[in-house]
């Protein structure tokens, strides 16, 4: 199966580009809430832009007994600033958009605290049938790129980075 690697170079370009389209759209976040572990390194990056303090939440497919479910779940959420979040702007952060499935859920969650704004914003966005809706909430969707449907290796997930480099050079094309 081809997939795309995309290397650090390539992620901070990807990150500092978001930062820049969410800077020209004159939306100002509060707060950074980071999806993870996916959206732990892209929202880092994007601070460094934004220079936003980062919240970090995750959800899990599996159950107590390891069971896959079928939606996702809370496995770590923000409870104490969760109670900060209303009237805030806040930047959701993720890596990819697949399936919007995390995406939705997390949005969802955040507009019961009354917040000011949800931006969304992914390094990659899959062209493809989503199984989730961004809420119509949501005004403002920062997609770093938008890809073709394939696997993406991210640099985190390599094993030996010099090898992923090299072969990112190698990546099907784009557009
Ligand atoms: P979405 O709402 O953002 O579209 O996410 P979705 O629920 O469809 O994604 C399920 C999991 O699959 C997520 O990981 C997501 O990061 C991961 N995923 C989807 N497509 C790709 C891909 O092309 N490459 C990689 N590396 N991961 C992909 P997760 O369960 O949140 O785990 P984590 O890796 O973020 O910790
Ligand atoms: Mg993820």
């Amino acid at each position: 199966m081809e997939k795309y690697r995309f290397t650090y170079q390539d992620i901070h370009r990807t990150a500092r580009d978001i930062a820049d389209r969410v800077k020209a759209s004159g939306f100002e976040p509060d707060i950074i809430v980071a999806i993870g572990s996916g959206g732990f390194i892209p929202a880092r990056i994007i601070r460094t832009f934004l220079g936003k303090p980062i919240l970090a939440v995750g959800v899990a497919y599996y159950d107590a007994n390891d069971k896959p479910t079928d939606l996702p779940h809370k496995v770590q959420w923000i409870e104490e600033a969760e109670k900060k979040l209303a009237g805030k702007r806040i930047l959701l952060v993720d890596e990819v958009d697949d399936s919007r499935t995390t995406l939705e859920y997390c949005v969802r969650e955040l507009l019961r605290h009354d917040p000011a704004e949800v931006a969304v914003a992914v390094l990659h966005d899959k062209k493809k049938d989503k199984r989730g809706a961004i809420p119509a909430e949501v005004k403002r969707y920062f997609a770093g790129r938008t890809i073709p449907d394939k696997w993406i290796v991210y640099p985190w997930d390599a094993e030996d980075i010099d090898d992923h480099d090299a072969m990112a050079a190698d990546n099907p094309p784009i557009d």
